[in-house]
């Protein structure tokens, strides 16, 4: 397969087991993921406190090594320089210099990306205005910035090289609803783009408006993977619904499922909440007297 064909993002079997100081397993903190993400989706990755997304998004940046499997980002082995630099990554907490200021953090990031001056001088403004920055703002240094903006330089930041891939993790934290809003419209905006997003998050809303597929996470073990719509759908009842109906007409639907023997009517196939989804999925996982928190 040739590279541009390549899916964007697979796993085999990937895992991460810590060390402690011994030499001695402590932590699974991912447990034989084996996923793919295709070109120009948005991708959820969706879990508890610890149950390896961030360890995720390490190991296919390269900034950690699995302990065994494998990944491989637009056909080629994770962490290689030549596909990192076609990645854009918002790490949960941004560690950007704190004496610059907005515009200054997206020229020197432009810089280390080789980017030259003239594309720079029209790049760095239109990114400001599309993360939300103001003039105010961006000539503000980083050290003043609340959590919010700083959410906002860092998602710039990692969208300074025009990435093929992002990868967020956790983007809307710290952000209120507007901001959350205008994060979720952005990550549309770059599917609309071409561009392939990988999101970790425990937000459920967020992943729900924005992602086509989700894997679900738990103590470093994927406990379910597919297309939001499908398993939102509950199976067992179905539905129907009209806007054209008239009272009449309903009342000999209704007529006619009772003489049918239906006796609860209402058909297409209604959605739970994503939130229902999870508490399930992370309930049924489990173990009788445990914490939700936290890997094996
Ligand atoms: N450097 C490390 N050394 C030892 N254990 C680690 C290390 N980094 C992460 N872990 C452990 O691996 C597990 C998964 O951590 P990870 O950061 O991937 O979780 P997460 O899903 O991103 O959680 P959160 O929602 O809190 O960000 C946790 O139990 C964590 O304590
Ligand atoms: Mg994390």
């Amino acid at each position: 397969m040739v590279a541009s064909q390549s899916e964007a993002i697979e796993t085999q079997n990937l895992t991460k087991v810590y060390k402690d100081f011994w030499g001695r397993d402590k932590v699974r903190a991912l447990d034989d993921l084996t996923m793919t993400v295709h070109r120009g989706e948005v991708f959820g990755l969706l879990g508890p406190n610890g149950s390896g997304k961030s360890t995720t998004i390490k190991l296919l940046l390269g900034l950690i090594f699995p302990t065994t499997g494998s990944a491989r980002i637009l056909g080629e082995k994770a962490g290689s320089t030549t596909i990192n630099e076609r990645i854009g990554f918002l790490p949960e907490e941004s560690y950007l210099y704190r004496f610059l200021n907005g515009e200054e953090t997206l020229r020197f990031y432009g810089q280390l990306f080789k980017i030259p001056r003239r594309e720079l001088n029209r790049r760095v403004p239109a990114l400001l205005d599309t993360v939300g920055l103001d003039a105010k703002a961006r000539k503000r240094k980083l050290r003043e910035y609340s959590k919010g903006m700083a959410r906002r330089i860092g998602l710039a930041q990692a969208l300074i090289n025009d990435p093929d891939l992002v990868l967020l993790d956790e983007p809307t934290t710290g952000l209120d609803p507007i901001g959350t809003r205008e994060m979720k419209d952005l990550i549309k905006s770059l599917k609309e783009q071409g561009k392939t997003v990988l999101l970790c998050s425990h937000l459920l809303a967020d992943v729900q408006d924005v992602c086509d597929r989700i894997t679900i996470l738990f103590r470093g073990r994927e406990q379910i993977v597919g297309p939001v719509r499908d398993l939102l759908q509950v199976r067992d009842v179905t539905q129907i619904q009209t806007r054209t109906m008239t009272p009449a007409q309903l009342q000999e639907v209704q007529a006619f499922l009772i003489k049918q023997g239906v006796k609860d009517a209402l058909v297409t196939h209604p959605t739970t909440t994503l939130e229902d989804l999870f508490m399930r999925i992370v309930k049924e996982s489990t173990p009788a007297g445990q914490s939700s928190v936290g890997s094996a």
